[in-house]
Formats: C-alpha cells, sequence, structure tokens
C-alpha cells in the first residue's frame, strides 16, 4: 500500500515523522514523504529532517511564500502532478496549515483516498484561515484520525459519519516523548544564559497577533511589563520578524533588557526552552498541547482555541491580548499558583501504531486503482 504523507510547514514534521517511522517498519506500506516547500528557511524546515530523522523528502515542490490564494494554488497544480506519478493508495495530511487542504483536495478530486491527521478541531472563528482549512479537509477526507473526543463530536455535527471517525489520540505527542530525552542534551539554556524555571518563552505569529500594528503593539507593551519580573526568551516566527521591521517596532525589543529575541530554534531546543520554563506565553497550537504534556503553565494569547482539552484537563488558559489579565495571570504563576493539569488520553506516545493499524483496517476505503 502505497502512502504518500505530506508535510509543508513547521508543525507537520512532528506529526507526520511518527507515522512515517511505524509506516517504513511495516512491510505491506511504502510511505513516500512529499514537501511542499510552504516552509524553507533551515530553521523552519531542514533542521526538522535532521533532528527527527526523517530522510529527505521523495519530491520536494518548492512553492515557497505567497498569498492564500496564490500558495494553495501553486500547490494544488504541483501535487496533482505527484499524484499522478505516484498513483498512491492513500494520502494522508496533517493539521490546518495551507499544504493540508491544497493535497487533500487535489486527492479527493482524483478519488484518491484521504487521511487527515488531527481532524475534528475546531475554533469556530472562521477569521482564521487555519478553521477555513480544518473545516474543508475534514469534509472531503475519508478517514478523521482525531486527537480527542471533542473533535468526534465535531465532526458528528458535521454531518460525519462514525464509520469515517477515528480516535487515535495526538501523534505531535508520539515525537514528543521519542526525542525528549534527546532534548535534555541541549545546551540551549547555557547558551542564552537562562536557568531552568527562571524565564518565560514566548512564541507569537498568528495574523491577528501581529499583522496588525496595534495588536502587536499591545501585546509589546504586556512583554514590557513581564519582563520586569522575569527574563523572555522570544524565538521569532519569521511572519512576526517581518511586521516588526515593517512597524518599526525594533527599539521596543532592544530596549528591553531583560528580553531574548532570537531566530527559530530547532525541535530539541525548542523541547528543552518549553520543558524548563516557568511558563510559556503563545497563540501557537501545538505549544498549547505540548505545554500541556510537559505540566508548563501556558498563557493563550487568543480570544478561543480549537484544542480545548489543554483548558479543561490541561495547563493552558486562553488570556486574549488584555494586558492587565495577561500581568495579572502571570503574577500569580509567579507566585505559585499554577493550574496542575492531567495528561489527555491516548496522548501517549502511542498514536502513530493506532493510526496505522486504522490504515490495515480501511480495506474497504483503500483505492481501487484504475
Ligand atoms: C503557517 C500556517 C499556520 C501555522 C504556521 C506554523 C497557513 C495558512 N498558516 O503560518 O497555520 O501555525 O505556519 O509556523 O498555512 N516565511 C519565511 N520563511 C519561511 C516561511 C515563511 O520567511 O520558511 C515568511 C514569509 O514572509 C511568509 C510568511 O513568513 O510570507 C508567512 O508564511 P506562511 O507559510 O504563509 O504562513 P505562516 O505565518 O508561517
Ligand atoms: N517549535 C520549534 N521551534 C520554535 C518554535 C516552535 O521547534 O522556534 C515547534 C514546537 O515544539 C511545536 C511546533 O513547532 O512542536 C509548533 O509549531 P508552530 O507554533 O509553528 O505551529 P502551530 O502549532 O501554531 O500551527
Amino acid at each position: 500500500m502505497k502512502v504518500i504523507l505530506v508535510v509543508g510547514a513547521r508543525p507537520n514534521y512532528m506529526k507526520i515523522a511518527p507515522v512515517y517511522f511505524t509506516l517504513k517498519s511495516e512491510q505491506e506500506f511504502e510511505p513516500i514523504l512529499i514537501h511542499t516547500g510552504q516552509h524553507y528557511d533551515n530553521n523552519l524546515s531542514e533542521i526538522f529532517f535532521n533532528e527527527l530523522g526523517l530522510p529527505k523528502p521523495n519530491i520536494y515542490l518548492g512553492v515557497g511564500s505567497g498569498m492564500h490564494g496564490q500558495q494553495t494554488a501553486r500547490i494544488m497544480i504541483e501535487f496533482e502532478k505527484v499524484l499522478f506519478k505516484e498513483n498512491p493508495d492513500l494520502v494522508m495530511v496533517a493539521g490546518d496549515v495551507n499544504s493540508t487542504i491544497a493535497c487533500a483536495l487535489d486527492s479527493a478530486k482524483l478519488h484518491i483516498p484521504v487521511a487527515h491527521l488531527e481532524a475534528g478541531l475546531r475554533s469556530y472563528d472562521r477569521q482564521m484561515p487555519e478553521e477555513i482549512n480544518r473545516v474543508l479537509t475534514d469534509s472531503i477526507s475519508d478517514i478523521l484520525l482525531t486527537p480527542s473526543l471533542d473533535a468526534n463530536e465535531n465532526l458528528k455535527k458535521e454531518g460525519i459519519t462514525d464509520d469515517k471517525i477515528f480516535f487515535v489520540g495526538n501523534a505531535m505527542i508520539d515525537s514528543l516523548r521519542k526525542y525528549e530525552s534527546l532534548a535534555e542534551k541541549s545546551d540551549v539554556l547555557d547558551r542564552l544564559c537562562l536557568s531552568k524555571y527562571k524565564y518565560g518563552l514566548i512564541t507569537l505569529h498568528r495574523p491577528r497577533n501581529v499583522d496588525n500594528k496595534q495588536n502587536f503593539e499591545k501585546i509589546i507593551t504586556t512583554f514590557e511589563q513581564i519582563e520586569k519580573k522575569i527574563p523572555l526568551v522570544f524565538p521569532i516566527h519569521p511572519r512576526s520578524r517581518k511586521t516588526i521591521e515593517k512597524f518599526s517596532l525594533k527599539s521596543r525589543f532592544d530596549n528591553m533588557k531583560n528580553f531574548i529575541l532570537i531566530e527559530p530554534v530547532g525541535y530539541l531546543d525548542f523541547l528543552k526552552l518549553e520543558k524548563y520554563a516557568k511558563l510559556v506565553l503563545t497563540d501557537s497550537g501545538g505549544i498549547q498541547e505540548e505545554t500541556t504534556v510537559f505540566g508548563v503553565p501556558c498563557l493563550t494569547i487568543r480570544e478561543n482555541t480549537e484544542r480545548p482539552i489543554t483548558i479543561s484537563q490541561g495547563t493552558n488558559q486562553l488570556v486574549g491580548t488584555d494586558t492587565q489579565k495577561i500581568i495579572k495571570t502571570t503574577e500569580s504563576i509567579l507566585d505559585g499558583y499554577c493550574k496542575r493539569g492531567t495528561i489527555p488520553k491516548f496522548w501517549d506516545g502511542k498514536s502513530a501504531i493506532r493510526i496505522v493499524e486504522v490504515f490495515k483496517k480501511c480495506t474497504n476505503i483503500r483505492r481501487e486503482k484504475k
């Protein structure tokens, strides 16, 4: 069974890697790795292949950046050629990025079965491009692999039948568990002169937070207050780096004495930074999940989340962009009042095994090749 696995952007690699390795270990499967090139900088792409031990992609589409329509269309044009060349039995896409919907749509139109990893998550906020990608990908997928039971419920509400929905848990946590001990060996804390549990970690890249000058300035004002209480480290996403330049905000970062602004770091360095942070301030999707597993307090700088289980069960709190709310919550964490969470069901490092079992069982979904 030839299975195409699609990666395109940073959060895809750690989700797809465990599935790739599990498929590779089974004789009946032939996994083919396709990189769309949505992310292409070394520290958003190649470094993850090296650290996760993934081979070079079988095919690299090299689509690069662009407006949503342009990027999605370019991926579709290039990926369709791959489908004709490879003639796969199944295509697996992950998450909610433009590469996800583009490749799923190509496959569905050619009647090639699609498996969606991380299906069913909903923020119910269609201002976010990811929500549109999620809803559309789920609606044309044949195998919906969910990370939590709330996702199953969301899918059922949208009329998706039970026979397509498989609760397999969180594949991203498979990677976290696998690479956790290697990450321990990272010297990133020494390099940045940070001590365990004595710094806050920031990531920020949502268009609503960083592409709007007023919103970004408000968030920077919050950081200016917090860095007086605890050092902050911010591996900055290229989107945010660009808008800092565009809005001439660099001097505000330079003027913060307790603030370390660095380029995005690799997976191992990031896991170490995350595990030993006193708190994490983020608008990332995956980081809400990883902090829940590490038991590290996470303040999500958004009004909503598609990952509510990280709030109901984990260490996540939605704080929006309200400066006073973020500062108050940070102060209570620094005073020792942390939310204690538990790890959600099936976030146990074994999701890829469950996923491959699903592929084996779904013989009825397998493509009948012409
Ligand atoms: C994308 C995903 C988002 C995900 C994020 C993970 C979509 C719609 N968005 O957002 O869901 O959370 O990745 O990091 O798919 N750039 C570089 N180098 C790169 C890649 C991008 O400099 O290697 C810059 C370009 O200026 C580009 C901008 O970053 O225009 C945004 O990149 P893009 O892939 O469009 O969206 P992200 O913000 O990265
Ligand atoms: N990550 C990383 N280096 C960084 C920032 C994040 O390795 O500098 C990892 C992080 O551990 C997680 C994933 O990238 O596994 C999350 O990706 P991102 O926040 O870009 O995307 P999202 O989850 O928001 O779609």
